[in-house]
């Protein structure tokens, strides 16, 4: 576990903001008939410009590295989609995308599902809960509290709603690494985990289904769906535990 200096903490303050700022960007093009690609393309442009590397490009096994600057996961899909020009948007259907980056040895992860024109009730109401459940859990992200408050938060919120808790992808620690300790669930463990301190900078992302919590992975192997092919929503901010209130890294 790592409580940041205070330089360290305005590094990834530099950091979530850009994550921020670019996530911003690449979701305001969403709309029906741009495809994945484009909007890949587009995130890839950004981080050249701003002098920023992703964190997801050439992640993972050198067998089979992630090949997207961002993630790009549509309606099923749950995390870790894969552009494509063949993925064209259509009027109804939610995307999620996850920008990970690092500036000046810093990384800022933040995740958005927004809707591509008009979506039913049902998924727009996914979207609202799974924000709702991230705010509850960076309200729990203070000092003293333990990484097991914000579990309990964002679960409870689903649990209210009926909704499945994908329980294969956690939160997680971030700094000079994407992913660094502690694991944050989005579920209840018996233990209640570390205790938080100031300077702790955490990516909390609840990931939440309308059907069955149940996954399975294409054989790109890295698009996970919801294996009743039930709609999925992701959202996740960067977070800075300080002696007070705790600080979003990564506010839009
Ligand atoms: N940014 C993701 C996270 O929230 C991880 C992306 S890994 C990738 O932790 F390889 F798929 F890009
Ligand atoms: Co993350």
């Amino acid at each position: 576990m790592i409580c940041k200096t205070e330089e360290d903490r305005q590094g990834m303050r530099n950091a979530g903001r850009l994550a921020a700022e670019m996530l911003h960007a690449v979701a305001q093009m969403v709309r029906p008939g741009i495809s994945t690609a484009d909007l890949n393309e587009q995130t890839r442009e950004l981080m050249l410009k701003a002098g920023a590397t992703s964190a997801s490009y050439g992640y993972g096994s050198a067998k089979n590295p992630y090949p997207g600057y961002a993630c790009f996961s549509i309606n099923d899909v749950i995390v870790h989609g894969i552009p494509s020009k063949d993925q064209i948007l259509q009027e109804g259907d939610i995307i999620s995308i996850d920008l990970a980056l690092f500036y000046e040895g810093f990384c800022g992860d933040n995740t958005v599902t927004v809707c591509v024109g008009e979506v039913s009730s049902a998924a727009r109401h996914l979207i609202e809960i799974t924000e709702e459940a991230l705010r509850a859990g960076i309200q729990q992200a203070v000092t003293g509290q333990y990484v097991g408050d914000i579990s309990a938060a964002i679960a409870a919120v689903a649990q209210r709603e009926g909704y499945g808790i994908v329980r294969e992808f956690v939160g997680h620690g971030v700094g000079r690494e994407m992913h660094e300790d502690p694991q944050v669930p989005n579920y209840v463990l018996p233990q209640k985990g570390a205790r938080l301190c100031p300077g702790m900078t955490l990516a909390i992302e609840p990931m939440f289904t309308l059907g069955d919590a149940a996954i399975q992975w294409d054989s790109d192997g890295w698009t996970v769906r919801t294996k009743d092919h039930s709609l999925a929503a992701h959202v996740e901010h960067s977070i800075l535990v300080t002696e007070n209130l705790p600080e979003v890294l990564t506010l839009r």
